[in-house]
């Protein structure tokens, strides 16, 4: 099956000027993809990378699988979970159920539950959720590698204590380290089922583990060509050929367009509702992994063709020259709808008359990318062929590996977050977790705000 391509014609400054790459600038950094690719792979060898073996782990995919299965016969599935423990598994969801799948009637959903990922810890949204489902047919997946991350506890412990014990033993599944951590704990304590996340696999590099295989295989994604496609890609790109390594190519170009040309916004585009998430989950991949030591990190931001031709393009096509898009395009969508042909003669109308919608999509995803180029202002594109179950393996692998890359030649260690710690350890203090006392006092020590700065 077709992998998604990759061109970037229009980030060469054959394509856009002086704003672009030239093929030197892509020649000189082959050797360091070499090496690159050297220590990725070697660190695969070594088992020091254990999300590029997440493909062919039969294992975990089948005990999703079978656990899914178990969890069929609920109303809804609800995802608590936060970061890499919510991302992957929302992105698989919208883009490869149907777009209203928790609209449809349960037959027209072949029997599987709705799918709910209330994310954040804010009580609005997830009293509203409590409101609209009936948690006595409500699966709960409890999602926290680290096993104590504070806002899906907060949801959890509401949930075990409306559901009270019993109920809680057979709806709960905890997904966390097979052995550390409060989740793991707690779960055997009280008797949940749980499925392990492997250590050594960071939560953005997690969707390809229970975390993001439990909620796709109890939506009905085929978890199997999933995998397959990841590790079409990883195959792919397991080669120091810059020309025919895609992960290897995107994170040198965006890099190159970073460190020599000052573009140090990323923006992800994709031209489909459906890829809306994937973007929410490549921002948190491309900033959590590389934003680190004060000076490096590209900025990543989010935009979507054809909503943001109304919002941010004015931005990306005449403001600061700082910006690189990656347009994600999708060959052949899957639902086709035309245009009437019968249209009102009116010119400014009739030109749509028989076109299709996807047509039209790709004619401004196109027409955008010439535009920019035009404007000296690079993209790149990253095609899927469609999009199915086995392209979005091979797209949510390319994106894993090509941060991978990145981090490598940023120099920077992608697999950590230093930053985020320090932010949840200032919460552990504030809400008075024991261990955390230090935290608590250096935030009391902090000069109090001038209410002279606080305009009322
Ligand atoms: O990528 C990461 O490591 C983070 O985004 C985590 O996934 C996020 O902080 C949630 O952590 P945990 O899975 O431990 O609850």
């Amino acid at each position: 099956m077709a992998l998604p391509t990759l061109d970037v014609n229009n980030a060469l400054s054959s394509s856009v000027g002086q704003g672009g790459l030239s093929p030197d600038a892509l020649e000189k950094v082959a050797p360091r993809v070499a090496s690159a690719h050297a220590a990725i792979f070697g660190a695969r060898a070594a088992g020091k990378l254990p999300y590029l073996d997440l493909p062919t782990d039969r294992a975990a995919a089948d005990a999703a699988k079978a656990l899914a299965k178990e969890l069929s016969g609920y109303g809804s599935l609800l995802v608590l979970g936060i970061g890499g423990s919510s991302l992957g598994a929302k992105a698989l969801f919208t883009s490869l159920c149907h777009p209203f799948h928790n609209l449809l009637p349960v037959e027209r959903r072949g029997g599987r539950p709705q799918v709910f990922f209330p994310d954040n810890s804010d009580g609005s949204t997830f009293s509203g959720l409590l409101e609209v489902v009936d948690l006595q047919r409500a699966a709960v997946a409890a999602i926290t590698k680290s096993g104590g991350t504070a806002e899906t506890w907060a949801q959890l412990l509401l949930l075990r204590e409306r559901l009270g014990a019993e109920a809680a033993r057979r709806q709960v599944v905890a997904i966390t380290d097979p052995e550390r951590g409060a989740l793991r704990a707690v779960a055997r304590e009280e008797g949940w089922r749980t499925l392990p996340v492997p250590p050594g696999v960071g939560g953005r590099f997690s969707v390809l583990t229970a975390v993001g295989l439990l909620p796709a295989a109890v939506a009905g994604v085929d978890v199997d060509a999933l995998l397959s496609g990841a590790a079409e890609m990883v195959a792919r790109c397991d080669t120091p050929d810059l020309a025919k390594n895609p992960a290897a190519m995107l994170a040198s170009v965006l890099h190159l367009l970073d460190v020599e040309r000052g573009r140090r916004i990323h923006v992800f585009m994709p031209y489909a509702d459906a890829l809306r998430e994937t973007a929410d989950w490549f921002v948190q991949l491309w900033a959590e992994s590389l934003g680190k030591q004060e000076s490096v990190g590209p900025t990543p931001v989010r935009a979507v063709g054809a909503t943001d031709q109304h919002s941010l393009l004015q931005l990306l096509m005449e403001g600061p020259q700082d910006k690189a898009t990656v347009f994600l395009a999708v060959e052949k969508p899957r639902a086709e709808l035309s245009i009437p042909r019968d249209t009102p003669a009116q010119p400014d109308v009739k030109y749509l008359g028989g076109h299709t919608f996807h047509g039209l999509l790709s004619a401004e995803q196109r027409a955008t990318a010439a535009a920019l180029a035009k404007g000296g202002r690079p993209s790149l594109t990253i095609t899927l062929p469609t999009l199915d179950a086995h392209g979005m393996g091979a797209l949510l692998m390319l994106l894993e590996l090509a941060t991978s890359f990145a981090g490598q030649l940023y120099g920077v260690d992608p697999y950590d977050q230093p930053g985020v710690e320090a932010g949840k350890r200032y919460t552990c203090g504030l809400l008075g977790r024991p261990g955390y006392e230090p935290s608590r006092d250096e935030l009391a020590k902090m000069p109090a705000g001038d209410p002279r700065w606080v305009v009322r």
